[in-house]
């Protein structure tokens, strides 16, 4: 039975929803949004990230975008990491502004793997993966972008170091005063690169069958517990999405596994990119994977507002996240209230750049 079902009716995208003991005043949640503006060197949050975050209290919640658990972890130039001191200082910031608004905030930590470069990488390392296949592309590095190199398979020796990374970053989550972690394990990075086929084809214990691809990602998340309490963690899956070149023969049955491998631990939710963000396309059955999980589901890709309340309404879905249309309306919560036009993003200021495009869209009460 889903965790939905009983506040199936009269629940709405503006109605309140509890994960344990924490309460989120709506359903409306800020997605994970790569943007490029931490201060540089340190990769720390800064003034201007603050503001931005502050901007967007409104949402129920506020996934952070993706935060790296280790300069190793790193695949993006001026990304925010959640593993110093200094990092640590700089979301405290963020998180103190967010709760002064009623907001709550959950941090997503991030490990890119093959979705990297030397030129971002400690003593120029190459990428590791679970396997030494090279995606299609080219990585985003400071001196613009690079193509991708030939990742090096992590050994098995080498995989409770990096499930130490995560517990590491969920310690400094837990410091920073963050309401909780989502532990990506989406959209071709590392984590996903094991539960995918097409880019693990491992011989031990962590390649193979599904219980073997799902295990890296079940370590973290034992990990993660050993800090915060379950209702605190959530997990974000694509199974459908090829981004970052990456694939599976047999993506419902492997997210359906997933899914219900992630059951039974009391989470917070399942986070789940419902289709391809590159070619568009949707072929899943998305309830089989949200019946496989017995917590709250979080559904993502392109909803609108009404896409979005019928999803609630039907009991599809508990929670929807929303990216560009967080970016482009800081009070998104309020035009979705009262039927208000929305500004449209500017897809040319997403990645990288300072203010403009990031803290300058206007409200509605600015605007009129
Ligand atoms: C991106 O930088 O484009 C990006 C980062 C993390 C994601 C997806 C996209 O999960």
């Amino acid at each position: 039975m889903n965790a939905g079902t009983e506040e199936m009716t009269n629940t709405d995208l503006f109605s309140p929803i509890s994960l344990g003991e924490l309460t989120l005043s709506n359903r409306m949640v800020m997605a994970p949004l790569t943007r490029n503006r931490a201060a540089m060197p340190g990769n720390v949050p800064q003034a201007m990230n603050v503001t931005y975050y502050e901007q967007r209290a409104g949402a129920g919640l506020i996934i952070t975008e993706a935060a790296q658990v280790s300069p190793q972890g790193i695949g993006y130039p001026a990304t925010p990491g959640i593993h110093s001191a200094e990092q640590v200082q700089g979301w405290r910031a963020v998180n103190d502004a967010i709760h002064a608004q009623g907001g709550r905030m959950f941090v997503q930590l991030w490990y890119c793997g093959r979705i990297s470069h030397p030129d971002l990488l400690p003593d120029h390392q190459q990428p590791v993966s679970a396997s030494a296949i090279k995606p299609e592309g080219d990585a985003a590095t400071f001196e613009g972008p690079k193509p991708f190199v030939e990742p090096r398979a992590l050994g098995t020796d080498e995989l409770p170091g990096i499930v130490d990374q995560y517990r590491q970053a969920a310690k400094c989550a837990l410091e920073a005063g963050f309401d909780g972690v989502e532990i990506h394990a989406a959209n071709g990075y590392l984590l996903d690169q094991f539960l995918r086929n097409s880019t693990n084809q491992r011989d031990d214990m962590y390649g193979g069958p599904l219980e073997n691809r799902t295990r890296l990602l079940m370590e973290v998340l034992a990990a993660v517990l050993e800090v915060w309490e379950p209702a605190q963690v959530g997990v974000r899956i694509s199974p459908e999405n090829s981004f970052n070149d990456i694939r599976d023969a047999n993506p419902q049955a492997t997210f359906n596994f997933v899914a219900g491998s992630l059951s039974g631990k009391g989470l917070g939710y399942l986070h789940v990119v419902e289709g391809d963000m590159v070619s568009g396309e949707r072929s899943l059955d998305y309830q089989q994977i949200r019946n496989h999980f017995d917590g709250h589901y979080m559904a993502n890709c392109g909803y609108d507002k009404a896409r979005a309340q019928a999803a609630i309404a039907s009991g599809d879905c508990d929670m929807v996240s929303f990216g560009q249309l967080f970016i482009a309306n800081p009070d998104l919560v309020q035009r979705f209230k009262t039927d208000a036009e929305l500004n449209a993003p500017d897809p040319d200021t997403f990645y990288g750049g300072d203010e403009k495009g990031y803290t300058d869209y206007l409200t509605r009460d600015q605007s009129t």
